[in-house]
């Protein structure tokens, strides 16, 4: 659905505080991708815990998908760009994900859940993205929401930047999902050459943008094709202002710092040694999800 926005002027934008080169690893058994958003980088970008992005249309490279296996503390957000994948988990949801949608799902106190490609060929493109829960609402009821591309909202502004909103307001379009915690904003842009964007956000809230096609100029320093810029916290900045030069792509994410003490292990993020044994032994007995 395209809305109609109101451009909100940004009068000193974010720069860039650092330059992030994502690492090649492999999860599930046995799915290629990149990981942006690594451990180390958890405190400063508080509330997120992890950006994945994967691309390849070489099947051997993404066919084996994401068998069974646990989360709990946190919520993942998958945007599909291309390809399609199939979820199932312990709490009855199914869904495909694909070509544009998003899958939001809140683990909470556990869940279980498979991420299975449905083509044996073509491109798979992507981005998962780990969300902390504050420490009182780690132990909610997992939930669930698959999101098509027809209902996300986005706006177009006059110089022709598009933008897809996932989660939070940008230029007063309100997103497909809102949060009270970490006041996430998760925006999708694809910029025309010579155009420029801006979008206003808080100067305490973390935030980052991945350029996934093309280039941009952020106060005057460039971002490369698969680069992440961490923004710097500067507390005059009421939001970011974005420049391409060439056609560019790229998701900007920013949230609210929870400020709590970050325990992750593997799928289970938590604030305590003694919750992650709690989570490793509900699950080996059989009664972290359901
Ligand atoms: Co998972």
């Amino acid at each position: 659905m395209t809305l109609a926005a109101k451009l909100e002027a940004v009068t000193q934008s974010r720069i860039i505080e650092h330059i992030i080169t994502g690492v090649a690893t492999s999860d599930g058994a046995g799915v290629k991708l990149t990981r942006v958003l690594t451990q180390n980088l958890q405190q400063r970008l508080d509330p997120f815990l992890m950006l994945d992005n994967f691309h390849s249309d070489d099947p051997d490279d993404y066919i084996a998908g994401f068998p069974d296996h646990p989360h709990r503390g946190f919520e993942t957000v998958t945007f599909m760009i291309a390809g399609r994948m199939r979820h199932r988990d312990s709490a009855g949801h199914e869904g495909l994900l694909q070509n544009g949608g998003v899958q939001w799902m809140t683990a909470g106190r556990g869940i279980i859940h498979s991420e299975m490609p449905e083509q044996e060929n073509g491109v798979m493109e992507g981005f998962q993205l780990w969300l902390n829960l504050p420490a009182r609402r780690k132990m909610i009821p997992a939930w669930y929401r698959d999101i098509p591309k027809e209902e996300i909202p986005n706006y177009v502004t006059g110089q022709g930047v598009s933008v897809r909103v996932i989660a939070g307001t940008s230029n007063g379009v309100t997103g497909a999902m809102t949060r009270e915690d970490t006041e996430p904003l998760y925006i999708d842009i694809d910029l025309p050459a010579g155009s420029t964007f801006s979008t206003t956000f808080p100067a305490t809230h973390n935030a980052f943008v991945y350029v996934y096609r093309g280039a941009l100029t952020i106060s005057g320093k460039i971002l490369g094709e698969n680069r992440m810029g961490i923004l710097a916290n500067t507390p005059q900045a009421d939001g970011v202002t974005l420049s391409a030069s060439i056609p560019a792509k790229a998701i900007l994410i920013c949230g609210k710092p929870l400020g709590e003490p970050i325990m992750q292990h593997g799928p289970f993020v938590m604030n305590t040694k003694e919750e992650i044994y709690q989570a490793i032994r509900d699950y080996q007995e059989g009664r972290l999800a359901g």
